[in-house]
């Protein structure tokens, strides 16, 4: 079962998961971090940012994307691609070098997941995978239905998650349709799984990703399949989980050598 942490909200979710990490650069300045993007995990970028500003070195860290939308061109600034570059790797003192998103050239996008496949195993792996989750329950781009053994491929996107991103366009319209993103099998293949949630709005999906029956249906389910999952959220996105109680005792009675 993953370990659910509730917190009070997003700020202390983000210092939380960023001293997660700046400890583990401690022991693997080289760490391969997985950075999802949308509004979720913006707290986390923040408090890293913070800390590279007193003086934490992130810049032997390698910066991998979930996803990318297809058929936006790289300097859109609702590509993916921009996103990494405006909320990761400059705040944060990335090395560009080191910092890859999946391609969504339609030009090559038949071997886009291939390639970027390659790339994560070139990479070494993904030690630590940063996540969100969709109102319908997706991860990454995975939307109800992908297959637990995906990789990284085009998917199309719901009406629902076109509906939600829109808020970064002019209109539902301008939403691409596909995107090429890292599959199930691939996220469940990092070795260790972040998830973060805030809101009302991701209740539902948290709480059948975490609790509920291990479904293709609920892509965020996936996550039980994983051997190091842990989930950040404030009091709104726990609002549903039937264990709440449990979750904040196994907190209070944490080993203190215990990290997350
Ligand atoms: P959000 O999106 O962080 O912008 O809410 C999460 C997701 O769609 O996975």
């Amino acid at each position: 079962m993953a370990e659910v942490v509730v917190v009070d909200d997003a700020e202390a979710a983000g210092s939380l998961v960023a001293r997660h990490i700046a400890a583990r650069l401690e022991q693997q300045p080289a760490l391969v971090l997985g950075v999802a993007t949308g509004s979720t995990p913006l707290p986390v970028y923040a408090a890293l940012a913070d800390l590279a500003n007193q003086g934490l070195d992130l810049s032997s860290v390698t910066a991998l994307a979930l996803d990318e939308y297809v058929g936006l061109p790289q300097a859109h600034p609702q590509s993916y691609r921009s996103v990494v570059t405006r909320e990761v790797v400059e705040p944060l003192g990335l090395d560009p070098a080191k910092v890859h998103v999946p391609d969504g050239d339609p030009a090559q996008i038949e071997t886009a997941g291939e390639r970027f496949e390659q790339r994560i195993v070139d990479s070494g792996g993904v030690d630590v995978q940063i996540l969100g989750i969709g109102t319908g329950g997706h991860i990454a781009f995975n939307e109800p239905g992908s297959s637990f053994g995906s990789l990284t491929r085009v998917k199309t996107l719901t009406e629902q998650t076109r509906r939600d991103n829109a808020r970064f366009f002019d209109s539902v319209d301008d939403v691409p349709i596909h995107s090429v993103t890292q599959g199930l099998g691939t996220i469940l293949r990092a070795r260790h799984l972040i998830l973060l949630a805030f809101g009302e709005s991701k209740a539902a999906a948290l709480a059948a990703s975490v609790e509920g029956p291990v479904t293709a249906s609920m892509p965020g389910s996936a996550i039980q399949l994983h051997h190091h999952v842990t989930v950040v959220v404030d009091h709104a996105a726990a609002s549903e989980l039937r264990e709440r109680d449990y979750y904040a005792w196994a907190q209070l009675n944490k080993p203190a050598w215990q990290g997350i």
